[in-house]
């Protein structure tokens, strides 16, 4: 992505960054973020079209409030300071930042006055968000201020001949009413950025890139069912056509219609080589009496790489000869990148969808999603013509439907639990929430209870409902789905899933609990 003006957000902590990172390339504008502790001949190294200084949780008058290489303001790149960010511009600058009386929080009019060239599409009075209690109350030599609100003076300064910028309140999220624009102005005026950051600039990009890594060498990819490894395979499939090899680990635990969908989108509609491994023997074999939720994701990890191997193996990988798969796709997005706190970091997660492939198998890793994340994934899935239950399929752990049963996994268990959670993501379907909630399945907790249904008692299992909301997975809030909704999906259960007399509808939050049941 070097070839792009690039945006650098630099992090002073927490969420922020993240968020401000996103804002930028939905203006068509490619941004990665970087630590604080950047130093000045790095920035000058990676030549960014503009700055962006995130807020943090911290004051710049605490000890050990992270700072900037004052060096990079001399630079003389374009510079955006927000909230925290436009303290430390402020104070580095030789402004003043004090703390308030009274911080602001949240919702906050601000009120815009004389020339100004980043609030170009503000009306006078506007709301915007806040979240601080430090403030600037000078700015420094050479700035105007041109927006204030009723707790701060300094809202919004600028100085337009140094391209510098300073905001205390927060565009990046959606109650600021003109955060977007705002950032648009910035990127595209003041920093004269071109929005040439769209679906099909990151393909032709990861093309090119893609073949020159790769050469004239096989590539072999792990698909999961999942939407990263699908449009990773796609994308590759698109650089270097037939040197891309699939391989498709059906074990058994998968969900409805998910072996089919891979084979239809990637043999049929791709035309890619796709070894798809029917390995669900093996699987049940190995989780014959296993209980316990941490065996059990052990014993699937580490049967996955076993067959994973021998498909390697008798594709010739790691041989010398010219047909043999050198490189492995991986699905790794940007959000893993940024936590592992190293861009170079190579290793293959365990938390993997494919559940970890052991790095002794002599791949180097081809990793085409690295800059980018999951909202982008999707949108480069489409452009490149997967279908939407690929591309909107929700995140499915590695282990499968085998953590989403209480108790030992049997292939009865599994067979009600699949057509189960078939019902509520059909139902989900039909409510238009699939997109909307971050998961919704089904659960089996193996236990049965007693029943009656017609004239008998019946003696089965109950399936729980599990929907939750949630932007990362890191925490999640049940969803408070209709109860009409709820009811229809009770009452499908009951009458179309053998096996299953009892619903229940599971309502904790994470924390306490996970996603998962196990
Ligand atoms: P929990 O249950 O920890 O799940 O709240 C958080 C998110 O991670 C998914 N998950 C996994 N994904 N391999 C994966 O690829 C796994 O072993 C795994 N376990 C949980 C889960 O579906 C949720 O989205």
């Amino acid at each position: 992505m070097s070839d792009q003006a690039t945006v650098l957000v630099v992090d002073f902590g927490a969420q922020y960054a993240q968020l401000i990172a996103r804002r930028v390339r939905e203006a068509h504008v490619y941004s990665e973020i970087v630590p604080h502790t950047i130093t000045a001949s790095e920035v000058a190294a990676r030549g960014p079209a503009a700055l962006i200084l995130s807020g943090g949780p911290a004051s710049v008058h605490e000890p050990g409030a992270p700072t900037l290489d004052r060096d990079i303001y001399e630079l003389g790149i374009p510079t955006l300071g927000i909230c925290y960010g436009a303290q430390l511009l402020a104070q580095d600058l030789g402004g003043r930042v004090e703390t308030s009386d009274a911080g602001e929080y949240g919702r906050t009019e601000l009120v815009r006055h004389g020339a100004t060239s980043l609030l170009d599409e503000f009306p006078e009075r506007s709301v915007v968000w806040m979240s601080h209690g430090v403030s600037v109350t000078k700015a420094p030599e050479g700035f105007v201020v041109t927006a204030a609100t009723a707790a701060v003076p300094v809202a919004v300064m600028e100085d337009p001949a140094r391209r510098c910028y300073g905001v205390q309140f927060h565009p990046e999220v959606a109650h600021s009413e003109f955060g977007q624009p705002l950032l648009r102005r910035f990127l595209h005026h003041v920093c004269e950025i071109a929005p040439t950051w769209t679906n099909v600039s990151i393909i032709e990009d990861q093309v090119a890139r893609i073949r020159a890594q790769v050469g004239g060498h096989r590539v072999l990819c792990a698909l999961s069912g999942g939407v990263d490894s699908a449009v990773a395979a796609a994308l590759v499939h698109k650089a270097v056509a037939d040197q891309l090899v699939c391989v498709y680990v059906d074990t058994g635990l998968m969900r409805a219609g998910e072996s089919e969908q891979v084979e239809d989108t990637f043999r049929r509609q791709f035309h890619v080589e796709l070894v798809h491994v029917k390995a669900a023997d093996r699987f049940f074999d190995a989780l014959r009496g296993v209980e316990d939720p941490e065996v059990k994701r052990k014993r699937i990890g580490e049967l996955f790489i076993r067959v994973f191997e021998e498909v390697a193996r008798d594709l010739g990988a790691g041989g010398d000869g010219d047909v043999a798969p050198q490189f492995l796709v991986q699905g790794t997005l940007y959000p893993d990148v940024i936590e592992s706190g190293n861009e170079h970091a190579a290793n293959i997660k365990s938390h993997h969808n494919v559940g970890g492939l052991p790095d002794d198998l002599a791949f180097e890793l081809v990793e085409p999603l690295r800059g980018l994340f999951k909202d982008e994934v999707r949108a480069v899935g489409a452009e490149l013509g997967l279908p939407e239950e690929i591309v909107w399929r929700q995140p499915f752990p590695g282990p499968g439907l085998a953590v989403r049963i209480v108790g030992e996994v049997t292939r009865e268990r599994v067979d009600v639990l699949r057509a189960a959670d078939e019902v509520v993501v059909d139902e989900l379907r039909r409510a238009g929430l699939l997109r909307e909630l971050w998961q919704g399945f089904a659960v089996l907790p193996a236990v049965k209870t007693v029943g009656v249904m017609g004239d008998g008692r019946t003696y089965a299992y109950p399936i729980v409902i599990r929907a939750v909301t949630s932007d990362d997975a890191m925490t999640a809030d049940w969803a408070r789905l209709d109860y009409d909704l709820v009811e229809r999906i009770a009452n499908r259960l009951i009458s179309e899933v053998d096996g299953v007399n009892r619903v229940a509808l599971d309502v904790t939050s994470k924390p306490p609990g996970t996603i998962e049941w196990e």
